[in-house]
């Protein structure tokens, strides 16, 4: 039976979803690396946020060559984080607190230590074994001059003028998706979590996966000069990446009701729907808002831009402000307008020094603006605290594999990824049991005052506009449309169904409060209570006076 049209099959339409990085967010056993059990515990916390869903970044076995993003195994659980019982404990306590659960499939590369990949490096040259993942020959070096992300060259040798092709680390070797058992295995692992009860799936580097390596291949300045054309890149965004997900939708369609998945489709704008298309994967995340800077203009056309792409695909749109592998959005809007965030983060964050406050401020206004808008909300762990980056974490606890492959040049994603501050004090702020092991990167002694604990007493917290916002947005959110309204320069305002509009003082001066009942405010008091107007870099919601 498919469930496509079913009551709930169109729950993520309009979802807030939470992220959550596994083993930052709450440590049960103490160990200091978070755990499933911790996030079971923790359910409380984002029931009172009011989200509607967790997507939990990778769980699997690993051996966190790139943040859990090598895999080991696609359907198990790293013994660090827990178990598969562990795992459906949690599934169940989520359902039963009326939370979904999307989870993170990372289908362009296995880990270097997966059985399938040492069985290739086995077998050697010519083997079937090899087969599948992408070995080619090269006696007078690497196949290509391409560059990987984190740094160095694509192509790892293996020995015998044999190499392998890995966009990412060489701990991530890509998937050669010509060969069924891959297609297969991948299958088998989506319906392995579908069967487990998880409602929706997260698709990292949707837009690598298919390969074409056999014609005369780009070289890495004419990948960078986009000489190559749409769809036929040898690597990159191709046509017939959408064959493996339109299997999967059928695949997904098997369920009641249907599973969702989202894109991590980092592609031009205008091929963005081919993601989210209702016979693929049926939605697809949008980072310009994440991209933008702070300013009326860049945000009013993002949102024009983007509830465009999304109607012609038949989708809603995303939005993200922050996730696991950006600076956090309260940094980056205290840095003055142009700051290079990599050159930033390798100054420790004092060149030059952020502006905390603002910064701040400006968060919550885009946050509120955010949460007004007709699509799906994904908030990232940490952002309802309003925590800052951590800039100033040293070269030796560094995790990310940008930082060596840079070769200590660059920083990369860690100080986005740094444990949760639960309670103001203890000697993991709450993250794990009193006395437990530190955490396995360094929280800053500003962490107390950021804490879940010490914010949930406070009614003109961040973490108090986090959930009243989201508790509004679940009261008024009723349909899909969003009519802009004329305003001043300098300030975004737009009509919602039911009689609502959002307006953003994007200026630093107050400008007139519009007319009607505050409903929401991003600073100060969330139910604005005693606005007499609008503040500069503030959001607010009004109900429309008649
Ligand atoms: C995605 C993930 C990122 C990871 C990369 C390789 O971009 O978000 O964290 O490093 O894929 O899997």
């Amino acid at each position: 039976m498919t469930g496509t049209t079913g009551p709930g099959a169109d729950w993520w339409r309009q979802a807030v979803v939470y992220q959550v990085y596994p083993r930052s967010f709450a440590d049960a056993n103490g160990d200091g690396t978070g755990d499933l059990a911790g996030i079971t515990r923790r359910i409380p916390h984002l029931v009172d946020l009011g989200v509607d869903a967790v997507w939990l970044s990778p769980f699997y076995p690993s051996a966190l060559a790139d943040g859990g993003y090598d895999v080991d195994d696609h359907r198990d659980v790293d013994p660090t984080i827990g178990t598969l019982a562990d795992f459906d404990a949690m599934v169940t306590a989520l359902h039963a607190a009326g939370l979904k659960l999307i989870v993170d499939i990372v289908p362009n590369h296995s880990s270097n230590r997966h059985p399938w990949f040492q069985a290739a490096l086995a077998a050697g040259p010519g083997s079937p074994e090899r087969e599948r993942y992408v070995f080619r020959h090269g006696a007078d070096g690497p196949p290509t001059d391409w560059r990987a992300s984190f740094g160095g060259p694509t192509w790892e040798p293996v020995g015998d003028d044999w190499w392998y092709l890995h966009m990412f680390a060489p701990e991530q070797p890509d998937w050669n998706w010509d060969h069924p058992d891959v297609r297969e295995d991948h299958e088998r692992t989506l319906r392995f979590w579908a069967d487990r009860g998880v409602d929706g799936f997260r698709i990292d580097v949707a837009h690598y996966l298919t390969k074409d390596l056999t014609g005369p291949l780009p070289t890495q300045a004419e990948i960078e000069a986009r000489t190559v054309p749409e769809g036929t890149h040898p690597f990159d965004d191709r046509d017939d990446v959408h064959e493996v997900y339109r299997s999967w939708r059928k695949l997904f369609d098997e369920y009641d009701p249907p599973r969702m998945a989202v894109a991590e489709a980092v592609v031009p704008t205008h091929r963005r729907p081919r993601y989210a298309s209702a016979d693929g994967l049926g939605q697809a995340f949008n980072f310009d808002l994440l991209e933008a800077d702070f300013d009326a203009g860049r945000f009013r056309t993002v949102v024009e831009q983007n509830l465009d792409l999304a109607r012609a695909a038949g989708s809603t749109s995303t939005w993200v402000l922050s996730n696991h592998d950006v600076v956090r959005h309260p940094s980056r809007y205290g840095l003055p307008t142009g700051t290079s965030l990599p050159a930033w983060l390798m100054s420790d964050g004092t060149d030059p020094a952020a502006d905390e406050e603002r910064g701040l401020r400006r968060a919550r206004a885009a946050t509120a603006f955010l949460l007004a808008l007709p699509g799906c909300a994904y908030l990232y762990q940490g952002e309802e605290l309003g925590l800052p980056e951590v800039a100033d974490l040293p070269g030796v606890v560094l995790q990310d594999p940008t930082w060596t492959r840079s070769l200590g040049t660059a920083k990369g994603r860690d100080g986005c990824r740094v444990p949760l501050p639960w309670s103001s004090s203890g000697s993991s702020f709450g993250f794990g049991p009193d006395g437990g092991r530190p955490a396995h990167l360094p929280q800053p002694p500003w962490s107390g005052r950021f804490a879940v604990e010490a914010q949930a007493a406070d009614a003109a917290s961040t973490l108090a506009f986090y959930r009243a916002a989201i508790a509004r947005r679940r009261e008024l959110v009723t349909g899909e449309e969003l009519e802009f309204l004329d305003s001043p320069d300098g300030v975004v305002a737009f009509a919602r169904p039911g009689g609502w509009v959002c307006t953003t003082n994007f200026t630093t001066s107050a400008v007139p409060l519009p007319e009607g009942e505050v409903l929401l405010s991003s600073s100060g008091d969330p139910a604005g209570g005693g606005l007499t107007e609008l503040p500069g870099e503030t959001t607010v919601w009004v109900r429309r006076a008649g």
